[in-house]
């Protein structure tokens, strides 16, 4: 018997070898392998864990077979990773890099090669998520107060949030803020006042977010703002209006503070180091963008926006606060402030629906500030300022008229004939130089960073040529040492800003190197371990995908640049379109939305024009589900719907009669259910499409949130199960990294009759026929991140995809077996199966004074990061490994969360302390486990090294467990002041 087994095997060898010495010029190295973790014998050992037969089996059991796709999907045949960059690069060479002095809002940077290779291009950074544990995410918390510190200090604001998505949602926030905030004479007050030389962008998202919720907008001169205008609640004016003419708005802030107007005011981040912050001047809100602090154009994003207003209004603000609190050592410790006010408490009744911002390009912009510090900032904002005069007296002395009385960085010249407007536009053309030429009879000129005295000569040189006019008649060089600041006094800045000491250190690169890196060190990212956040899918985010982001063809392409300089940009819009469009099964696609969230808002907007279309206004209520991430009925809130809940049962699945008799009872005023689907409870409910129909039959359509897409694409689709319109969350399914809490994109795709009604945008032609106005500032969103998700479809192909998405679900099922010895798991289909994640419930553990909260914190001395904690159930925990985690990661968690579950035991039994255990106790930092005295009732080694395999490579918490309510009480949200460190010096230059 024996030698007929080993004859077997030997066979087997020999198969083996014969195929690998078989000669093969075709072989193709392939980053779907890369992609997805588990390996053939893996999948194997983890299939027969859940016990299926095949990938197929296993799906046949998890999606119901009625809304499973026929066919596989038609995309391009997949690329290795080389050849997709060298096919990339020819794409990108499209794209032509001309100077771009156009403004409105995006202007040229240097990002410092510091900041770009060590924290845009570094995974430490980027992979990170949203620091929901901050103990392990101390180094961009420390990052983001910075950046509040810095917008805090230059519009001489209270507080500030740790970023929005742009300046001109940032407008439209706090717009409806103070909204919100009606009250007295002013609670029936509806009319929100905008002056008129405001950025076309932020005009246009105005128009869309005041309409739903019943604002009238008011466009005039800001000079025609009557403060005693009974109806008018709030104002918006850019302090650097869209001629670049600087505005003194002292007076006018003052005046509509007496008659209880809300002011709001867009201001330059570079002119504020010059200009009197509107802070100074009693204004109730500052936003604006951060781009030019460091951050690529990249044809429109990412960016991060700033949201800065008084401490009054700090349960209002979007978005989210950094904010200072205290560890249990007493030490010093960052965290989200006032999370209880987030959205997904507020649900409904919530003012924004703002999720995932701008975190890492917060984190940038941030990190420049500290690079330059106060006096770098300002010299950069001063030169800038002084070559736009150079430029202006120039172009005065040249015979034109520079119709601005004071500027900063922007001038406007009158253009009146055609014949020189044409003239100038074909110089420009050649020189590769690119003005704003969006005004009817002039032109704007705004200077940047990186502009040089050259530059300005050139400019002179070819206005001078188009009014046949001599260059020579104003010298550059003889001006350059005559030069006077000429504002008004009231302009000019007296207040000192960023003394902090950390924006006054790190100026050398080996400083600021250093600093980076030690922030860095502090947080917990997937080049540590699997990150299982349920609902956030933490994926592989590929070296190949993020490469071109950082191309000079991506980078520095301006958002208003014309069409022909972006052709590469634009085909890569079209495919990557396309792409979207056949995975969820739609007609049509809008890549417009920044986020998740705001693709719900981009949605329902969508279908609210579309119901408009048919005569049917009134259809304004939306059915959300019990089990709905917050932002959900926030979207719908701002959308003008009104939010109806309806219930799920026991099995996690929406109440189908709860439904039915909802929608009948609405169905005159039906407009939409938002459904997730596989749902939030991590199953796919087979009576989804029996849900759709429902819906349809009364009148309202469906819009699926796309959050869960990773246990669709390939496999079902959006269109499938019957619903009209969906988000996709590119920074979850599609690669984009989360970036600590954004950037993501959001893109909506529709079916065929919602197509018409696609988001435009105001100076770039986009979106349907129909379109309905801007949802974020830049046409394509974040166009420049939109190339990882392309990356990513282009090298896995579709039959890589497929296998993501059963990888996916194999990876969560394999969990959900290893665990259930250990961890009730709450929800599955009814045969057993989990989609791509799976809920653990953690509530029984409350007998032995348990929280699951412990458990969180106890996985971090382990070296994980927590699966999401208390959503959308509370007391339980939401698991999501992904298709790119190998079965020997995931191994390594389940032992993790095993030996959790047996100190819980220890307690359960009585053999550890109720108070003074292992899970209480922790995270455990290194300062506590070598500190001389060690009092508690288990070893230091239990303490730090639970694991044999922890030992190997240990990840130090920097603090202990965070005390949040003392911070909320005490809220703080710039750096901590260097007084607090009197006794420990050292750690304020830490
Ligand atoms: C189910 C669900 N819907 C919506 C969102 C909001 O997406 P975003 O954070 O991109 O705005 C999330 C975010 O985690 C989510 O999990």
């Amino acid at each position: 018997m024996w030698h007929e087994t080993v004859r077997e095997y030997l066979k087997f060898l020999l198969k083996i070898l014969s195929n690998i010495m078989k000669l093969n010029p075709l072989y193709q190295e392939r980053f779907d392998v890369r992609h997805n973790a588990p390996d053939n014998q893996q999948i194997s050992e983890m299939l027969k864990m859940v016990k299926a037969d095949s990938l197929e089996h296993l799906i046949d059991e998890t999606i119901p077979k009625a809304i499973q796709l026929k066919k596989d999907l038609n995309l391009p045949e997949a690329q290795t990773e080389f050849e997709f960059l060298e096919s990339f690069k020819e794409i990108a060479q499209k794209n032509q890099i001309f100077r771009s002095y156009i403004g409105l809002g995006y202007y040229n940077t240097h990002t410092p090669g510091v900041i770009q290779r060590n924290i845009l291009e570094n995974p430490g950074w980027y992979t990170a998520y949203t620091p929901y544990q901050a103990e392990i995410a101390q180094g961009r918390l420390e990052a983001l107060i910075n950046f509040q510190t810095m917008v805090i200090d230059l519009t001489g604001m209270e507080i500030a949030n740790a970023s929005l998505l742009d300046e001109g949602t940032a407008a439209a926030e706090a717009m409806s803020m103070f909204y919100g905030l009606r009250k007295g004479k002013k609670k029936s007050a509806t009319v929100f006042f905008v002056d008129e030389n405001t950025f076309p962008q932020t005009v246009d998202i105005l128009k869309t977010r005041a309409n739903p919720m019943g604002i009238e907008l008011r466009f005039a001169d800001l000079s025609q703002l009557d403060v005693t205008d009974p109806d008018i609640f709030g104002f918006y004016a850019q302090q650097i209006n869209l001629k670049g003419e600087v505005i003194d708005l002292k007076p006018i802030i003052e005046a509509a503070t007496e008659n209880n107007i809300h002011s709001t005011i867009g201001a330059d981040l570079l002119a504020l180091t010059l200009l009197t912050p509107p802070g100074e001047m009693g204004a109730d809100c500052v936003v604006g963008t951060s781009q030019r602090f460091g951050i690529p154009m990249g044809y429109g994003g990412p960016h991060a926006a700033y949201f800065a207003t008084k401490e009054a209004y700090k349960r209002q603000v979007p978005g989210r606060i950094i904010g200072v609190s205290v560890d249990k050592e007493g030490n010093k410790a960052y965290r989200m402030a006032l999370q209880t006010r987030e959205q997904h408490i507020k649900k409904e009744k919530a003012t924004s629906n703002i999720c995932t911002a701008q975190v890492l390009l917060a984190i940038m912009s941030g990190m420049f500030g500290v690079y330059h510090g106060p006096v770098g900032l300002k010299k950069i904002a001063v030169r800038t300022h002084s070559l736009t005069k150079l430029l202006a007296n120039g172009l005065t002395t040249l015979g034109y008229e520079v119709t601005n009385k004071n500027f900063f960085d922007t001038i406007t010249v009158q253009l009146e004939s055609e014949k020189l407007r044409e003239k100038l536009h074909s110089i420009l053309y050649e020189r590769k130089i690119n003005l704003n030429l969006t005004g009817t009879h002039t032109v704007s000129i705004a200077l940047n960073e990186t502009t040089r005295i050259h530059d300005i000569k050139e400019l002179i040189e070819i206005f001078a040529l188009v009014v046949d006019e001599d260059a020579n008649k104003y010298s550059v060089e003889d001006k350059v040492d005559s030069l006077e600041l000429d504002w008004p006094k009231q302009l000019i800045r007296e207040s000192r800003f960023m003394e902090h000491p950390i924006f006054n250190q790190f100026h050398a690169e080996h400083e600021m190197l250093r600093y980076i890196k030690r922030l860095e060190n502090k947080d917990l990212s997937l080049v540590h371990s699997m990150i299982s956040l349920g609902s956030c899918t933490m994926k592989l985010n590929a070296t190949a995908e993020m490469i071109p982001i950082t191309w000079p063809e991506m980078a520095h392409i301006h958002p208003y640049a014309p069409k022909e300089q972006a052709l590469g940009y634009r085909e890569m819009f079209i495919k990557l379109e396309n792409m979207l469009t056949e995975i969820t099964g739609f007609a049509a696609t809008s890549l417009q939305p920044n986020s998740g969230a705001q693709g719900e808002y981009a949605g329902l907007m969508v279908i609210r024009a579309y119901h408009q279309s048919r005569g049917d206004e009134h259809r304004n209520v939306t059915i959300v589900p019990s089990s709905a991430h917050g932002t959900n009925p926030a979207s719908a809130v701002m959308a003008g719907m009104k939010v109806v809940i309806t219930k799920c049962d026991d099995q996690g699945n929406i109440d189908l009669e709860d439904l039915k008799e909802k929608a009948e009872e609405y169905k005159n005023n039906l407009a939409a259910l938002m459904v997730t689907y596989p749902s939030t409870h991590g199953v796919f409910e087979e009576s989804i499409q029996e849900i759709c129909q429902i819906v349809h039959d009364n009148g309202g359509q469906v819009y699926m949130d796309g959050a869960n897409m990773n246990a669709q694409v390939g496999l079902t689709s959006p269109a499938n199960i019957g619903a009209d319109v969906c988000h996709l969350n590119l920074h979850k399914t599609f690669c984009i990294p989360h970036g600590g809490g954004g950037p993501g994109m959001g893109p909506i795709c529709v079916a065929e009759h919602l197509e018409d009604f696609l988001p435009g945008n105001p100076l770039v032609p986009t979106g349907g026929n129909q379109a309905i106005t801007a949802i974020s500032a830049a046409p394509w969103g974040s166009a420049s991140i939109l190339a990882i998700s392309y990356a990513y479809i282009s090298m896995m192909g579709s039959q890589g995809l497929k296998k993501a998405t059963q990888l996916a679900i194999l990876n969560a099922n394999y969990i959900k077996e290893k665990l259930a010895g250990s961890y009730p798991v709450l929800y599955t289909n009814q045969k057993g199966r989990a989609a791509h994640e799976m809920i653990i419930d953690c509530r029984a553990f409350k007998e032995f004074g348990v929280e699951v909260e412990d458990i969180a914190k106890r996985l971090m001395d382990y070296g994980y990061h927590s699966p999401t904690v208390s959503f959308p159930v509370p007391g339980t925990m939401m698991i999501e490994p992904t298709e790119s985690e190998s079965k020997m990661e995931l191994d390594k968690f389940c032992t993790a969360m095993i030996s959790i579950r047996k100190e819980i035991q220890e307690i359960a039994d009585g053999k550890a302390d109720t108070q003074q255990n292992v899970l209480k106790n922790a995270p455990h930092t290194m300062s506590v486990a070598l500190a001389e005295k060690w009092e508690l009732p288990y070893s230091r080694e239990k303490a730090v090294f639970p694991l044999e395999s922890v030992r190997q490579s240990k990840f130090w918490p920097s603090v202990s467990r965070i005390d949040s309510a003392y911070g909320d009480r005490n809220l703080m949200c710039s750096c901590i002041p260097v007084s607090e460190y009197e006794d420990k010096p050292e750690e304020a230059m830490a």
